[in-house]
């Protein structure tokens, strides 16, 4: 029996273009990702003899195959051919569900780098980043984090150097949001503006947190931000407390912005948060890696 822990990062999307659409109805993607230090924790028990039992903090999410963690557990045994012999999966929530951050996806890569690390590495780690792409498109970014240009619909990566030191203030107004039902909506002659993803890269690695923030921008904000005012209501309320720029998250509705000090965003938090709960100050991180209890 072992106990294996790690954390698993939201990700917020610094920008967010669609460059094509595919026969199997999948969008192509051009996207600079980042993952953020709210996370859920994420601890397996191996060797517990019962297949494999999911437990979490949410009453509300389903704890069998439904919940994508579990599903990940299910593939890595499938394509793996290791014998199973009992795992407990237990997810500590924090990441705001159906937001835009991934929370699902992150909690389904650290299930597999969980396991990977359990059984001794099977994968390697681009191997492994193949796998989850079949669980759905943010997980292989949620393998490695960081800073990464995500393209195609989210399986091919390229690692981008770390943004620089900034404060990030995330709001998730009370709203759902359907992702499948946001990507059904989009119409690619339509799109008239986009990110500079050009201009955003080399703020990235000239560390130009104001030229990355005044670039932040995503294609879907204008389907989502239609459909619920909020979002721009938030957005207003960053750039009046302080914020370099802000921009809706993947389809939403979660709203972020980049504050190069931190008595602002704390300004920007404490205002939020008289109107909605779901507030976080944040910062950009890299992966966190398996530990052994
Ligand atoms: O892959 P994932 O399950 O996260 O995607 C949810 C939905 O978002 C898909 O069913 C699809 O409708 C849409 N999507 C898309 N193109 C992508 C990623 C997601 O159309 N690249």
């Amino acid at each position: 029996m072992a106990i294996l822990k790690t954390s698993a990062l939201a990700k917020i999307n610094i920008s967010l273009d669609i460059t094509g659409k595919r026969s199997d109805g999948y969008h192509e993607l051009r996207m600079i990702m980042q993952s953020v230090s709210l996370c859920d924790d994420v601890i397996v028990e191996t060797g517990t003899g019962k297949e494999i039992e999911l437990r979490s903090n949410l009453r509300y999410l389903p704890n069998d195959r439904r919940n994508i963690a579990y599903a990940a557990a299910v593939l890595f045994f499938e394509d793996s051919g290791i014998t199973n012999n009992g795992i407990k999966i237990t997810l500590n929530k924090r990441i705001p569900v159906s937001a835009g951050l991934a929370g699902g996806s992150t909690d389904a890569a650290a299930v597999l780098r969980i396991l990977n690390t359990a059984y001794e590495n099977p994968y390697s780690k681009d191997e492994l980043r193949s796998l989850s792409l079949k669980l759905g498109a943010d997980v292989p970014f949620c393998i490695s984090g960081g800073t990464a240009l995500s393209e195609g619909i989210g399986e091919i990566l390229t690692p981008l150097p770390p943004l620089p030191e900034c404060h990030i203030v995330i709001c998730k107004p009370p709203v759902n949001v359907s992702t499948p039902n946001v990507f059904s909506r989009v119409n690619l002659q339509k799109i008239s503006l986009r990110p500079d993803t050009k201009g955003l890269l080399e703020c990235i690695s000239s560390r130009d947190i104001s030229g990355v923030s005044r670039r932040l921008y995503n294609v879907l904000e204008e389907i989502t931000g239609s459909d619920y005012p909020v979002i721009g209501e938030i957005k207003s309320t960053l750039i009046s407390c302080g914020a370099l720029g802000a921009v809706m998250s993947g389809s939403g509705p979660t709203v972020f912005g980049i504050f190069e000090d931190i008595e602002s965003a704390e300004f920007a938090y404490s205002e939020l948060n008289l109107q909605y709960c779901d507030c976080h100050i944040v910062k950009p991180s890299a992966c966190v890696n398996v530990t052994t209890e």
